[in-house]
């Protein structure tokens, strides 16, 4: 996820570009750059770093120019860096881009564009559509543009302008959100639409696999097989603390609803044809997935329950014993840690001071080092022998929600991997689970779609002080996380257990209207996970079932039931902990609580 700008009008471009690229720095900001036509010729500024930086320098050496393009950076591929930041051109420097998203087949493309002498300034996989573009280009900007996409995959928004057109910038939409505002006489292009909200509040969305011609007498948009498309212009009234957030009254609501998209960015480009799988920074040496004897995985907080699914996962898929351990506790172990052995460390930020020290000693150990992490260039990042991104982009609420989401599909991709490597998954079973995976984004827009259902069921759920939360395997393990994000953001006392383990002491604390979650999603233990339910309906407990759309044995059984879309039970916490970010969110703004900056958290721990 990168923040992208354009602007076409009378005005000075630079500084309307970094206002707007300052409103998208939630979407990045390990770099920033822009290009401004001076009438003659392209103008790039870049620098690694805050925005704050590329700022100072155009303070300090201003381009005049009243047309650009800007770009603030989320690194996937290539680390924060002067030369990975955006805008890039293409050697002449007449054709300049900015790119937000993915291009799945630009070592190809680079590959392609090398055997004709072409030289690339940086590791990222968007400076090919520089090249690309340059490549196409004979007068028209337009057609340029719509070659050179025809020719890259993957999901994306582009910007692109050139000095042999000055005053005119084009811009597509795969996927990747690009927004375009009308001002008078002047025109803005966006990622997102609080980029451009105090300059004008007439807004066009551009829609998935369109084109935009942008000149100082309007925007004119094509589907890029060259149709007109009309579009109806929309008015935006949000006010500005809203627009940052999307429309959305919290941080946490907006990257809940952020989980389709950013699950498509975790598997653009890593899922090909039928079977395979590509992981392009996770390289095992030859033999090692089928030599592997254990593996590790350690990581704290709601990193640590996506380690919980994924020891599900691994074990069931890849035969192979798997052990969880918080990171604060495996560093003051004397683990078994053996050469061999591989250990996930798995965390959102890469900077979590006890997983890091976790890490150090896996690798002091002589175990590879996997790293499951949502930011470039991270210490994790840096210290990993192999590198799994998540691609969630900026999570700024303290509870984490999309990361999360993206962790569990970002495993089940290396479970894949790693089976396939191993010899442990046949190719039938590995393009089924290609298939499930596949769907996951319309499956998160489904329970996003029941919403309202679990913001009624929150109303009842608010006036309590304990709540439990209940499951076995797969269960378990989202019961821990729809627990915690219960506790961090509504500061009810909430616990969770796997089902069968109430009895053994917990269920002294369950009293009439006590709330208890149950977790039922898993075909194998359903049955035995009902009596549980049975054994806490007996004391009178509120129970509320998580449960398939199709189970239709759920509801003579529960009190309430929060219904999810049926997916394969492997891929169930996908859907499952959905409805339970959204109770917990519910709860807390019942509670009228600080949601995105609850009381004694921090978003990264860096402390011991
Ligand atoms: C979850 O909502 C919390 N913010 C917290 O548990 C977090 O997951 C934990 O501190 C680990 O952070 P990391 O993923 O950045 O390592």
């Amino acid at each position: 996820m990168c923040g992208i700008m354009g602007y076409v009008g009378p005005r000075d471009a630079a500084p309307i570009l970094v206002d707007g690229l300052r409103r998208l720095e939630y979407r990045g900001y390990d770099s920033a750059g822009v290009a401004v036509c001076d009438g003659r010729s392209l103008v790039v500024r870049k620098a690694e770093g805050k925005l704050s930086r590329l700022a100072d320098m155009l303070d300090a050496d201003p381009i005049g120019g009243s047309a650009g393009i800007g770009h603030t950076r989320w690194a996937t591929h290539g680390a924060p860096s002067d030369h990975n930041a955006h805008p890039h051109t293409d050697p002449s420097g007449e054709i300049a881009v900015v790119h937000n998203g993915i291009i799945e087949n630009f070592i190809a493309l680079k590959e392609e564009l090398g055997a004709a002498g072409a030289v690339f300034a940086s590791e990222t996989d968007s400076e090919v559509l520089a090249h690309l573009v340059a490549q196409e280009y004979d007068g028209d900007l337009l057609e340029a543009t719509r070659r050179a996409v025809a020719r890259a995959k993957g999901a994306y928004a582009l910007v692109v302008t050139s000095s042999r057109e000055p005053g005119r910038i084009v811009a597509v939409r795969m996927i990747s959100p690009l927004v375009v505002g009308l001002g008078d006489g002047e025109v803005f292009l966006a990622s997102d639409i609080p980029a451009i909200l105090h300059r004008t509040r007439d807004i066009m969305v551009v829609d998935n696999g369109e084109i935009v011609d942008v000149t100082v007498d309007g925007a004119r948009l094509q589907t890029i097989d060259g149709r007109a498309v009309e579009r109806d212009l929309l008015q935006i009234t949000w006010d500005a603390a809203q627009a940052e957030r999307g429309g959305h009254p919290h941080f946490m609501l907006k990257e809940i609803h952020e989980q389709p998209q950013a699950v498509t960015e975790t598997l653009t480009g890593r899922l090909l044809d039928g079977d395979e799988v590509l992981l392009e920074e996770v390289h095992f040496p030859p033999g090692f997935a089928r030599s592997l004897d254990r593996i590790w995985i350690t990581a704290c907080g709601t990193a640590l329950h996506a380690g919980l699914v994924a020891k599900e996962v691994f074990e069931g898929l890849l035969r192979v014993p798997v052990e969880v351990a918080y990171a604060h506790e495996l560093r003051y172990r004397d683990p078994l840690i053996t050469p061999g052995s591989l250990t996930v460390a798995i965390s959102q930020s890469g900077e979590t001071a006890d997983t890091l020290a976790a890490a150090y000693l896996a690798k002091e150990r002589g175990s590879r080092l996997l790293a499951v992490t949502n930011v470039v260039g991270s210490t994790l990042s840096r210290t990993a022998d192999d590198l799994l991104y998540t691609r969630a982009g900026p999570e700024i609420a303290v509870a984490s929600t999309k990361a999360y989401m993206t962790m569990l599909v970002g495993e089940y991709l290396l479970a894949l991997a790693l089976g396939r490597e191993r010899g442990a998954l046949d190719s039938a079973a590995a393009a089924h689970l290609v298939a499930g995976l596949r769907t996951l984004p319309r499956v998160i827009e489904e329970a996003l779609g029941r919403e309202d259902e679990v913001r009624v069921l929150a109303e009842g759920f608010a006036g309590h002080e304990d709540a439990y939360f209940i499951g076995r395997g797969l269960d378990y393990a989202v019961a821990m996380e729809g627990s915690l994000k219960m506790k961090e953001i509504s500061y009810l006392h909430s616990e969770a257990m796997p089902a069968g383990e109430l009895k053994h002491g917990t269920l002294a604390l369950v009293t009439e209207g006590t709330p208890v979650v149950v977790v039922l999603t898993q075909t194998a233990t359903y049955d035995k996970t009902i009596s549980a339910l049975q054994e806490v309906k007996a004391r009178h407990a509120l129970t509320i079932a998580l449960a398939y759309d199709d189970d239709t044995e759920i509801a003579k059984h529960a009190d309430r039931v929060i219904r999810i879309p049926r997916v394969p039970d492997l891929l169930a916490p996908v859907p499952s902990i959905v409805p339970l970010q959204l109770l917990a969110y519910y709860v807390a703004a019942a509670r009228g609580h600080d949601i995105d900056q609850p009381r004694n958290l921090a978003k990264s721990v860096t402390v011991e």
